[in-house]
């Protein structure tokens, strides 16, 4: 067997970071216990001194989630590590990652810091990090538009210094896949005491090379893999998990039995988790978890998966836990029937939240006769999105009148930031007049930039799942919900997103200083 790479998540933190995809603290926890099902061995929960929600998610994931390391990210500053070190407390195994950007532009422009203020700054951040962990990683921002000496330099004084992870990342997506592979080999010969660390790396996908160039720095000595569930960061994203972790995998030949630990049949409920908690869908065409990712249109392509799979089939859909539409339960299943299947999809809950869940469930198989797994992932969402507690707008009463010969009229009652307001408003069928009604009780009008809705399975009784992507000054978000009824889901998903507008909103006001002392 051949040696192992390690896969760090950042999913949390890079992904979460990146315009409409930010998560609550009870989210970014519900996500965190399931990269762990997945087995990830670093999860990096966030950057603790960018806001107090930051910290806050850091620290309930540090004190709940066991398995993997957590990780906070730190600008080379001890307040930040501080904050990073304070957050981690509780977590059973902690690094902290700190960074500083190591390229001409950024030093000049955005640090406005001389290469030599820049290279002790590095050293002390990363012998004060050690003061709290032996598990430090030290970034050298921007490292593929960095000079390679002084790049050689700071690897070697951060090793020094007591780095045990150096990272490499590709932060503005430049590199194209040979010259990544030639940075990280001249890396290895160059530095000194490079042996006595991992080297990590760090792709975006401005360029679509971001799993290209990671696959190629594990081929040239990279053991530590930074990326994202579906791809998600900042702008193009990062490398994908599920990408980087299948090559390896499938093509285990070629990678000279190089291995990841990761429990790939749990891929792809890990993303659909995800874009349920973002509100986002992955393209029908993406790479391992995408909805064709295993469908054959084509006749040529049927006959010959049926003849011998592996014609057209480089992998197993069970390799990464592709369903197939199954009716699991019907309205005579009882709360153990539920309780087994919710036990077999990965979901232990407790009692108090299994008694809901079965009200829940009985209730949507006695309008539908057959409930699906995929219904029963959007009851589980549901449920829990709905008892974070955290939300500024909650739906009390809809009512609604349409017809051939009516002009379509929509009634709604709801709580808004802890008053109850009612109205009744008309529009051009039952959703636009529901929503006019919520924009009149709030007196918020966001701008609509997205609007879809489709069948979970494929039946007329199918539960419908909208989403919703909306826009007010500036900031967008997305919503996305399911119901039996479409109005229903439609009006949902808009609720949601307006819930994580408004959250949006407040998050960016709290990291408004930020960025005067380096961006991530
Ligand atoms: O893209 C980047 O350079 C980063 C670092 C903070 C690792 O996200
Ligand atoms: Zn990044």
């Amino acid at each position: 067997m051949g040696e192992k790479v390690y896969i760090f998540d950042t999913t949390l933190r890079d992904g979460e970071q990146a315009p409409g995809f930010s998560m609550t603290t009870g989210e970014k926890l519900q996500m965190a216990q399931q990269l762990a099902r997945l087995n990830v061995d670093i999860i990096e929960a966030g950057f603790a001194a960018a806001s107090k929600g930051d910290w806050e998610a850091i620290n309930l994931i540090a004190k709940e989630v066991k398995g993997p390391v957590i990780c906070s990210l730190a600008r080379a500053l001890e307040r930040d590590i501080e904050a990073a070190a304070e957050a981690l407390k509780p977590a059973e195994r902690k690094r902290i990652h700190t960074f500083i950007a190591t390229s001409p532009i950024h030093m000049k422009y955005k640090l406005k810091m001389s290469p030599e203020e820049v290279l002790e700054r590095a050293k002390k951040a990363v012998s004060y990090a050690r003061n709290f962990t032996d598990d430090v990683e030290f970034s050298c921002e921007d490292a593929t538009r960095s000079e390679r000496e002084f790049l050689y330099k700071i690897i070697e004084e951060a090793i020094k210094a007591g780095a045990t992870v150096i990272n490499i990342p590709d932060t503005v997506g430049y590199a194209i896949p040979d010259e990544f592979y030639n940075l990280i080999r001249d890396i290895k010969e160059n530095v000194p005491n490079i042996d006595k660390a991992i080297i990590s790396v760090h792709c975006h996908d401005d360029l679509g090379l971001a799993t290209a160039n990671s696959l190629m720095a594990v081929l040239a000595g990279a053991r530590q893999v930074e990326c994202t569930i579906n791809g998600i960061g900042e702008r193009a994203g990062n490398a994908a998990l599920e990408e980087v972790v299948m090559a390896l995998k499938v093509r285990k030949d070629h990678f000279k039995g190089l291995y990841t630990e990761v429990n790939t049949p749990e891929l792809y409920k890990t993303s659909r988790l995800l874009c349920r908690i973002t509100g986002t869908f992955v393209q029908p065409n993406k790479a391992i978890v995408g909805d064709n990712a295993f469908a054959h249109e084509s006749g040529i392509h049927q006959h010959g998966v049926l003849a011998k799979r592996e014609t057209y089939e480089i992998m197993k859909p069970e390799d990464v836990g592709f369903p197939k539409s199954k009716i699991v339960l019907g309205k005579h299943s009882g709360r153990h029937a539920l309780k087994a299947k919710l036990k077999e999809l990965g979901y232990e809950v407790d009692e108090e939240t299994l008694n809901k869940l079965f009200e829940k469930f009985k209730a949507l198989a006695d309008q539908k006769k057959e409930v699906y797994e995929e219904d029963l992932e959007a009851l589980i969402y549901e449920q829990f999105r709905t008892s974070g507690g955290e939300d500024y707008l909650k739906l009390e009463h809809l009512q609604v009148q349409t017809g051939n010969n009516i002009l379509p009229t929509a009634t709604v009652k709801l709580v808004f930031k802890g008053e109850e307001k009612t109205a009744t408003e008309t529009g051009n069928g039952p959703v636009d007049a529901a929503i006019k009604a919520i924009q009149k009780a709030t007196g918020i009008k966001p701008k609509f930039v997205d609007y879809s809705i489709k069948a979970l399975t494929p039946n007329t009784d199918a539960q419908a799942e909208a989403r919703v992507v909306i826009e007010l000054d500036g900031i967008k978000a997305s919503g996305r919900a399911s119901d039996i009824d479409i109005v229903k889901a439609s009006v949902k998903a808009y609720v949601d997103a307006l819930n994580r507008l408004l959250a949006r909103k407040e998050y960016l006001r709290s990291k408004q200083n930020i960025s005067r002392e380096g961006t991530v």
